[in-house]
């Protein structure tokens, strides 16, 4: 356990980010300090039966938000925020997890969600990482269908905490 946050420390040091890219009227950046407390506000709105703690925070603001994402409107409001990390499987595999994706209602179908995922491959790869892994309950639609279009596989299928089928997915950039 303590090895694998060390792994994100030092990873949340040595990442390098990249300019932000502009998309329809958002801009997709790297996550600042603020953007991260407002990505864990949205969180809760899109994701009302998830568990959340204090522990998850500090290390979503301190450490994760490094290499993590946001989608922006005009009014440079958070609108959509991609959450990543470094599990053990990843440090292993050489890859890199996307943990919570999400995109307000209100601007939800617009492409938000798959252009950030773009954009962090991107910046992942240019990082020499090979890959991004994801987990995906497999009734979200949505959430399937972007993550397929943007080149994720299903490696496997299985039962999640809370008994529903999920998909456990890599997308490796040499492929
Ligand atoms: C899932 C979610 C991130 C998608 O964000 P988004 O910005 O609306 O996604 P996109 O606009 O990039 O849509 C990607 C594709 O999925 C489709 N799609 C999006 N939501 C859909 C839904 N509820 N049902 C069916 N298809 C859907 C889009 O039409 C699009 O397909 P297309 O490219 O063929 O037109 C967003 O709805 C959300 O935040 N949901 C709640 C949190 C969540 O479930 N996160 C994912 C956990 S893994």
């Amino acid at each position: 356990m303590l090895d694998v946050i060390h792994f994100n420390l030092v990873s949340a040091f040595l990442f390098k980010k990249q300019t932000c890219k502009k998309f329809l009227n958002y801009t997709l950046r790297s996550m600042s300090f603020s953007d991260a407390l407002r990505s864990i506000r949205i969180y809760k709105k899109v994701f009302p039966d998830r568990g959340y703690n204090v522990f998850r925070s500090v290390f979503l603001i301190f450490i994760a938000r490094h290499f993590s994402f946001v989608a922006v409107n005009k009014r440079n409001e958070v609108i959509g925020f991609e959450f990543c990390r470094f599990s053990r499987e990843d440090i292993e595999n050489g890859t890199v997890h996307e943990s919570f994706i999400g995109v307000l209602t209100s601007d939800s179908g617009k492409g938000v969600a798959s252009k950030l995922r773009e954009f962090s491959s991107h910046v992942f790869e240019k990082n020499g990482l090979k890959g991004v892994s994801s987990r995906i309950v497999l009734s979200n639609i949505g959430s399937l269908k972007s993550a397929r279009k943007l080149g994720f596989r299903v490696v496997k299928t299985y039962i999640n905490d809370d008994g529903k089928e999920e998909a456990y997915l890599i997308k490796w950039f040499s492929q």
